[in-house]
């Protein structure tokens, strides 16, 4: 049940960023993972250069099987894609969500790039069937309490997933940048890696592709291929 959840209870941290461009290194490892959508903004969808499609909506409604609901992207990512209508889940039960999750990410690797904040069933039950929950946090002073609140929904869901913290947007020439992650690790927050701000990011979600995609030589993707395998030693065991 390999199932990675990008959770955060704030916006613009840089979740899809990250659903995204891990799923580009994981698939530069030998995996091949399915980035679900399940935020109903759709930026997961649009940044792979996809439009609106109902197949994470069909997908968690347990309507059509994975290999039914997956269309492929110009870079070959495996996408179940969002459209407005996912809020339909918002007051699902939640229990039943995290049941079609571990359902879906029995035989595949599913990345779910998640809403920000913790009100959407679908946030909560994958929250509560993540193996591995990765936080993205920014360099700025209210980061840790917002990486905090995962441990706490964690915590208060019942999950049982490994919580690790990335650390994106960083500038190193910042004194901010080294004082908030200390504070972070010190909080007992794992701190997995860190990805440098890099103007070829948001380049590359113009182009509908990865950075590892639009820019293979940059700092950012090799700092993303840099962290993928330790994120996925957490999940391996269980990726075929
Ligand atoms: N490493 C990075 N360098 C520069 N910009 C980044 C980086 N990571 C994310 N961003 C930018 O930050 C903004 C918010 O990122 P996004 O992934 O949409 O956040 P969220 O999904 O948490 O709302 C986007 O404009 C994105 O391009
Ligand atoms: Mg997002």
């Amino acid at each position: 049940m390999p199932l990675l959840a990008i959770a955060s209870g704030k916006g613009g941290v840089g979740k899809t960023t990250c659903a995204v461009n891990l799923c580009a290194a994981f698939r530069e490892l030998g995996h091949d993972p399915v980035l679900l959508d399940a935020d109903s903004g759709g930026d997961a969808t649009w940044l792979l250069g996809f439009r609106s499609a109902d197949t994470a909506l069909d997908a968690l409604r347990g309507r059509k099987d994975l290999t039914a609901a997956v269309s492929s992207t110009t870079e070959g990512i495996r996408l179940l894609a969002s459209s407005p209508r996912l809020i339909e889940l918002e007051t699902a039960d939640v229990n039943v969500l995290a049941e079609r999750l571990r359902r879906l990410s029995d035989r595949d690797l599913i990345v779910a790039d998640l809403p920000p904040g913790f009100s959407p069933a679908v946030t909560r039950a994958a929250i509560l069937a993540a193996t591995t929950i990765v936080v993205p946090i920014i360099p700025e002073p209210l980061a840790e309490r917002h990486a905090r609140h995962v441990l706490d929904a964690a915590e208060a869901l019942g999950s049982t997933a490994t919580i690790l913290a990335l650390a994106v947007m960083v500038d190193k020439r910042r004194v901010l940048t080294g004082a908030v992650l200390a504070t972070a690790q010190e909080g007992g927050l794992d701190l997995v890696g860190a990805i440098p701000r890099s103007v070829a990011v948001p380049e590359s979600g113009n182009e509908g592709v990865s950075v590892l995609r639009y820019a293979p030589a940059s700092a950012a993707a090799a700092a993303y291929r840099d962290v993928a395998p330790r994120i996925l030693q957490t999940l391996t065991a269980l990726v075929r």
